[in-house]
């Protein structure tokens, strides 16, 4: 594949010794955006332009591919320089990409981490730098965010997710009884969760189930495995899923959209009409929920997230308050945390916006 070929060709102008500095070509799977070149900011002493050096945890995952082309996009009103790298889901990969930016002097780290509980190592090499850390989109525990007093964190609040979305399938289920096939008055439900262990995996996976036993309407899970965030995984426990019990399944609950995708493939193969329900409202799921093939999903904001990540880390490089010239609020877990909004073929165009 290109990326791996890409990734190639990175460690071997590494191990020339030559550093892929801001304004180079985008030839080793990084790409460096920079803002206008007007005046550098007052308070960066140096006169230089803010570098953030920022990682995400793959180029390779749907909502991802979003949330970096939203940071791409946010850093261009801005004076700064950004170094993005995909770490290509590989957490030791990262550690080195973070020693690379800060050899090549980046004023803050913006990190989406491959697994959320190696944030004390990052932090461990921003202490050592003096480097303000700002992660995103995947949350490191609370111990550890009080462990440092220049990081911070932007994402959303995981439980907000699993709520909207449980209220979405209640409301259509109750619209539609016949979405009850046998009868029973039971939800016969398939779970395809995102990667174990991921706080919004976790979140979702049991607030989206919890809501339907708020409203007083009986579930029964028929299976749940985890599809890793990602459509191809999702579309193979799928399969297997249908083959076994097809007819039984009335409802499948996806953590996210890319496993939503993977699972109407699988659905529509079958020749199966069942709803589906994801998180993210992605463009690609927007198409198949204008088109009735998908029934709902969540807006996770990549834009609004990706904004924050920008405004955030700029302000702390330099050294201003972390709020400044936002609306954002911080909560105690020092975290900025964007709403999510329930999604549905009434309100496509909310979510459309985002993608301008
Ligand atoms: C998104 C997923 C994505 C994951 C990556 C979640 O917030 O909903 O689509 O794969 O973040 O960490
Ligand atoms: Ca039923």
């Amino acid at each position: 594949m290109k990326k791996r070929s890409l990734a190639l060709f990175l460690v071997a102008t590494l191990s020339m010794g030559t550093l892929i500095g801001c304004g180079d070509s985008d030839k080793s799977g990084d790409s460096n955006a920079s803002g206008s070149s007007s005046e550098s900011t007052e308070n960066n002493k140096k006169g230089d332009k803010i570098k953030i050096g920022a990682t995400i945890y793959k180029y390779d995952d749907n909502f991802m591919s979003y949330l970096r082309r939203g940071i791409e996009k946010a850093v261009k009103s801005k004076d700064v320089d950004l170094i993005i790298n995909d770490s290509q889901n590989d957490q030791a990969k990262q550690l080195e990409q973070i020693d690379t930016m800060i050899a090549k002097g980046v004023n803050v780290l913006a990190i989406n981490l491959v697994d959320p509980k190696a944030a004390p190592s990052v932090i461990e090499k921003a202490k050592q730098n003096d480097l303000p850390v700002v992660f995103f989109n995947k949350e490191p525990d609370e111990n550890v965010m009080k462990s440092y007093d220049k990081v911070w964190y932007v994402g959303t609040d995981s439980k907000e997710s699993g709520v909207i979305q449980g209220k979405l399938m209640i409301d259509d289920w109750k619209a539609n009884p016949e979405w009850d096939k046998n009868g029973d008055g039971k939800v016969q439900y398939v779970m395809l969760k995102g990667e174990p262990g991921h706080p919004d995996a976790e979140a979702r996976t049991q607030y989206s189930v919890e809501e339907f036993k708020n409203a007083g309407i009986d579930t029964e899970e028929l299976a749940i495995d985890t599809g890793m965030w990602d459509a191809a995984k999702a579309t193979e426990k799928m399969d297997a899923w249908v083959s076994k019990s097809g007819e039984a399944i009335e409802l499948v609950i996806c953590n996210n959209d890319g496993m939503a995708l993977g699972a109407l493939s699988s659905i529509e193969k079958a020749g199966y009409n069942i709803p589906i329900y994801g998180v993210d409202a992605i463009p690609e799921v927007l198409e198949k929920i204008k088109a009735d093939k998908i029934a709902g999903s969540v807006l996770n904001d990549s834009k609004g997230q990706a904004e924050a990540v920008v405004n955030l880390a700029v302000n702390v490089a330099n050294g201003k308050d972390p709020l400044e010239g936002t609306e954002s609020k911080l909560d105690d877990k020092k975290a900025v945390r964007v709403p999510y909004v329930g999604i549905n073929k009434a309100n496509v165009n909310i979510a459309e916006e985002t993608y301008k």
